[in-house]
């Protein structure tokens, strides 16, 4: 985008706030700097009108004047200071809750690439950039430019033809100035993506904290760090050094100028063209104008470092969201026929990873899919949310493709119970009643009850106010587990996905999550993603994915006659009931 667009893209933000906040802002700025040159001027007006007139009564009423003229200058200073923080908060928050909001609906196939890093630095760190462009930017510009413009009608007006010679130097000053702009800009948005890598590194590092210490690789991360961390310095310095360029060269510049303007007046002065008074009030003002110039220069500065971080910005805000459904989209409230994957290809990149799969769940039948790793069992439950979107065929819901129902009310009648469980840093009560606004206690307790999590929820001296860390860090991985089931009985939709989850149990714990997930299945029609060999005996029909294909299906009876496959995965994963032992061997 070029600064142009990306300015009127930006404005916008600045528009709810600019009248009244804004102009009041602006005014207490200009108002203030005009007082400031005004008092050293009262002050002594006054004092000449009292010592030299000898007046008592103006004496007098100096004390109160001080006062009053001070107090003024402190309302405006408080008004100027508060009115343009004030201005600039609500764009941070007006952009932050815009770029939230935009990253709640992303896409995951976008989310499953992108860093964490990146996008937290844009909605943290690009921001304030942004809003430091806007109100200081915008004020400073408003403010000096005037200022410049009052002065230029004042040279001209003064003396057409020195003015003339005093500005043919300008384009010399305006053209490095672009150029430096363009880098200003390209360098702000660089330093922002390394400050992304930077705290994607960091969050690796600390969440991956286990790993790094077990495999002693701190001093690796260090060096992963510092690589990134001087990448930044590097440019943070380049930028600073533009910026410490721009000034001197102004000043040389302008140097050129004023030479040739003395040089050339001094001769017609001496020659008696002009007069000496004019001459000397037209360098004045031509150098009054030097100050107003160079804080232009310093606020263009800012400018471009927020332009770049709104490149930055933009880029996400304007990232496509998932659809929420076609433009008449249907609301469904129940599956009453079945789900069908009809002839469904899927791929993350270019490899496919499902190839032509045909697969029906009816309404209220368990259905199994097993497999070896990496085949695909994840990725067809993941199409029936719509958590990625098929690239040929289609899956339906009853008949009507998943793509024409409403996304909200598609999901609202599936509980998934993820391969990888999540919790969030909350509460245990609130990591079950996630996503459910008005939930009793009693039936919080009820789940937790029924997922076999109540009695070692109640062990905990917090109970259900025990705040379980990043991602459940503090339970066991069991716990979490059984946290995640009672989460999704909670819910109690009509589809139940469940990739059970692979990290060994013991075998209590096994009975008790296996208790749980069949009290969960109970009633709804389920796409289990089997690891045990008691919910594949359970499950009405089995089918058997492999490198994208559905090679078998039918129940367990069937597959152990008809599919070789399946038969080893048996033999393998399934006879001794402790499937997930003999997988995580195959895996390894
Ligand atoms: N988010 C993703 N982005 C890119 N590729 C992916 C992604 N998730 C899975 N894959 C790839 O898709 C293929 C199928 O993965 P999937 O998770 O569906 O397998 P799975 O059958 O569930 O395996 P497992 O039994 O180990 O859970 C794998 O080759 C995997 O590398
Ligand atoms: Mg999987």
């Amino acid at each position: 985008m070029t600064p142009l667009q990306l300015s009127r893209r930006l404005l916008p933000y600045l528009k709810p706030y600019f009248w009244p906040y804004f102009v009041v802002a602006l005014f207490c700025m200009v108002a203030y700097s005009a007082t400031s040159g005004a008092v050293p001027y009262l002050v002594r007006s006054l004092v000449d009108d009292i010592f030299e007139a000898r007046d008592e009564s103006m004496l007098r009423m100096l004390p109160g004047v001080i006062v009053a003229v001070f107090t003024v200058r402190a309302l405006l200073n408080f008004g100027q200071a508060y009115l343009s923080e004030w201005v600039g908060q609500h764009i941070v928050f007006d952009l932050r809750e815009a770029l939230q909001r935009r990253v709640l609906h992303l896409p995951l196939s976008y989310l499953d690439k992108a860093a964490t890093g990146n996008i937290v630095a844009r909605i943290n760190t690009d921001v304030l950039l942004v809003r430091q462009a806007l109100t200081e930017g915008v004020a400073a510009m408003i403010r000096d430019t005037t200022t410049v413009v009052v002065l230029l009608l004042v040279v001209f007006y003064l003396d057409p033809v020195l003015a003339l010679i005093g500005f043919v130097g300008l384009p010399s000053v305006v053209i490095p100035l672009q150029t430096l702009s363009r880098r200003m800009r390209k360098l702000s948005q660089r330093g922002l993506a390394s400050l992304g890598g930077l705290s994607s590194l960091l969050q690796e590092s600390i969440q991956g904290s286990r790993v790094v210490k077990a495999f002693g690789m701190e001093e690796y991360e260090a060096r992963r760090f510092i690589e990134e961390n001087e990448r930044l310095m590097r440019l943070s310095l380049r930028a600073a050094r533009i910026q410490a360029f721009t000034a001197p060269m102004m000043e040389v510049l302008s140097a050129f100028a004023i030479a040739a303007l003395l040089y050339y007046g001094g001769l017609s002065v001496l020659a008696g063209g002009r007069s000496t008074g004019s001459f000397l009030a037209f360098l004045t003002a031509a150098v009054l104008i030097y100050e107003p110039v160079k804080k232009l220069i310093r606020t263009n500065n800012v400018v471009q470092t927020g332009l770049g971080a709104a490149t930055r910005v933009f880029e996400l805000l304007d990232l496509d969201v998932e659809s929420s459904g076609a433009e008449n989209s249907v609301k469904i409230e129940a599956l009453r026929d079945a789900v069908r994957w009809e002839n469904v290809s899927f791929s993350y990149d270019k490899e496919r990873v499902l190839d032509s799969v045909n697969l029906e769940m009816k309404a209220g039948e368990v259905l199994a899919l097993v497999g070896p790793s990496g085949g695909g069992k994840s990725t067809l439950a993941d199409l029936l949310p719509r958590f990625y979107e098929v690239d040929e065929g289609r899956v339906s819901f009853d008949g009507i493709d998943v793509r024409d129902i409403d996304l909200r009310s598609l999901r609202a009648l599936i509980a998934v119970v993820t391969q990888q469980t999540f919790l969030f840093n909350d509460t245990i009560r609130n990591n079950i009643a996630y996503g459910l606004d008005d939930c009793s206690e009693t039936a919080i307790r009820a789940a937790a009850a029924a997922a076999n999590a109540a009695g070692f929820i109640e062990s905990f001296s917090g109970g259900y106010d025990t705040v379980v860390g990043e991602m459940g860090v503090q339970l066991s991985g069991g716990q979490r587990q059984r946290l995640a089931i009672a989460r999704a009985l909670l819910k109690d939709a009509p589809i139940l996905i469940l990739d059970e989850a692979t990290s060994s149990l013991d075998t209590e714990s096994e009975r008790l999550v296996q208790s749980a997930i069949d009290r969960l299945m109970h009633g709804r029609s389920s796409l289990v993603i089997a690891h045990r060999l008691s919910t594949v005996r359970r499950a009405d029909r089995i089918a058997v994915v492999d490198a994208g294909r559905i090679v078998a299906s039918g129940t367990h009876e069937e597959l152990l006659e008809s599919s070789d496959l399946y038969r080893r995965l048996y033999e393998i994963q399934f006879q001794d009931g402790h499937g997930d032992d003999a997988e995580q061997a195959e895996d390894a």
